[in-house]
């Protein structure tokens, strides 16, 4: 039995302002659906009805109106979070949950609700290995080739970089500039996808071993957890709704999968992604997912936006106010200019990691 875990609890700082607290990146619309709607077709193309989506509770109400617009409306289960716990906690609940749902031999695909993945077809050949190897008791991960020494990403070690499945040797998240660049230069270094694949059983073991303090306390949020269906309303489907005693909840550390499991582990073995990826980390790679005119210009409006560009080049255009909007850019080159009802940014494509600060630093304010 295959389930596909959702986690879309996270804020994506770095692409305000159209992702915000009350509006986050896996809601973000990018090539004509929100990220998060992306994700679970991924999964629903592995062949799997069976969705767990662990989430904000915040999130609910948008993340149904979302879901119901898909071709093939899914029927969630999902797992509402008072406050973000970070992903250990997440799937420790989500393994709990599928342990008791679907018995522990339930393999779980564990997809971030904010990557962009264009083929999906190289995508399912990859999670379907990964789920055999899930079966056989390994804890899976998907490697992406890296192309430069990111210091956001985790680095995954292997004997040999190939395009076969293979025993993972380390496993290092978020390692400095020095180190990253260190890794690179030996060309035995995979960048951590953030996506997963076990059994429900192995990811138990697994945190009962190496950080049992995150499975305990997992345990009794889910014991203080209370459901609810949620009746079917217009174009929405029922789903299943778990909630949780805040206090109980917010006992848990907070500390991601990685940190908590995957760098102490030995039982990782890794999958090389045969499919393009991105985490759409900053505002270049939103542009990146749209098709550039002759000047490297880029528009990524949902409104109706009419952009009158002179001598400018490689900026991207994002207006996602109310209604029509014209937009002129004169002699500017890699910029990036997102119009919203109450936040206008203008950055240098350059410079877009900092936007981060912007959020930082309004946060101050307040
Ligand atoms: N439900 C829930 N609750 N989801 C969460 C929470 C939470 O408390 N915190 C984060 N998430 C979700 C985010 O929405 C995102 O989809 C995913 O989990 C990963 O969290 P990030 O905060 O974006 O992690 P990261 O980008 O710093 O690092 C991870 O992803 C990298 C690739 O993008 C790690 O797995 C790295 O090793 C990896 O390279
Ligand atoms: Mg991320």
């Amino acid at each position: 039995k295959l389930v596909t875990v959702v986690l879309s609890g996270g804020a994506g700082t770095r692409l305000w302002p159209a992702s915000r607290q009350a509006y986050p990146k896996p809601f973000m619309k990018l090539g004509g659906s929100s990220l998060i709607e992306q994700a679970i077709s991924r999964g629903q193309a592995c062949g799997t009805d069976q969705l767990l989506v662990v989430t904000n509770q915040e999130y609910l109400f948008l993340t149904q109106s979302l879901l119901a617009e898909m071709a093939d409306p899914p029927r969630p289960h999902y797992l509402l979070e008072p406050r973000g716990r970070n992903t250990a906690p997440a799937i420790a609940m989500a393994a709990l949950s599928c342990q008791q749902t679907h018995g522990e031999d339930a393999v779980m695909l564990v997809l971030p609700a904010d990557h962009l993945i264009p083929d999906t077809e190289s995508f399912v050949a990859n999670a379907l290995e990964a789920a055999r190897l899930a079966l056989a008791g390994h804890l899976v991960v998907f490697g992406i080739q890296p192309t430069g020494p990111e210091t956001g990403f985790g680095y995954i070690e292997v004997p040999k970089v190939g395009r076969e499945s293979q025993a993972v040797l380390r496993f290092v998240e978020k390692p400095d500039l020095t180190t990253a660049q260190n890794y690179l230069a030996t060309g035995r270094f995979f960048w951590n996808s953030g996506m997963f694949c076990f059994t429900a059983k192995s990811i138990l073991t697994a945190l009962a071993e190496h950080a049992p303090d995150v499975l305990g306390a997992a345990r009794q949020v889910m014991a203080s957890g209370s459901d609810e269906m949620l009746p079917a309303s217009g174009s929405v489907g029922s789903a299943k709704v778990s909630m949780f005693d805040a206090h109980t909840f917010g006992l848990q550390p907070d500390i991601s999968i990685d940190y908590a499991v995957m760098e102490k582990a030995s039982n990782v073995m890794l999958v090389p992604a045969r499919f393009g990826w991105s985490d759409v980390g900053a505002w270049p790679a939103v542009a990146q997912a749209h098709t550039p005119d002759a000047a490297g210009n880029t528009m990524g409006s949902t409104e109706d936006t009419h952009w009158v560009t002179i001598n400018t080049t490689g900026t991207h255009v994002q207006v996602d106010s109310h209604g029509h909007k014209v937009v002129a850019t004169v002699g500017v080159k890699d910029l990036v200019v997102v119009d919203t009802p109450d936040a206008l940014l203008v950055a240098s494509k350059q410079e877009a990691q900092n936007v981060k600060r912007v959020v930082e630093m309004l946060k101050e304010r307040h």
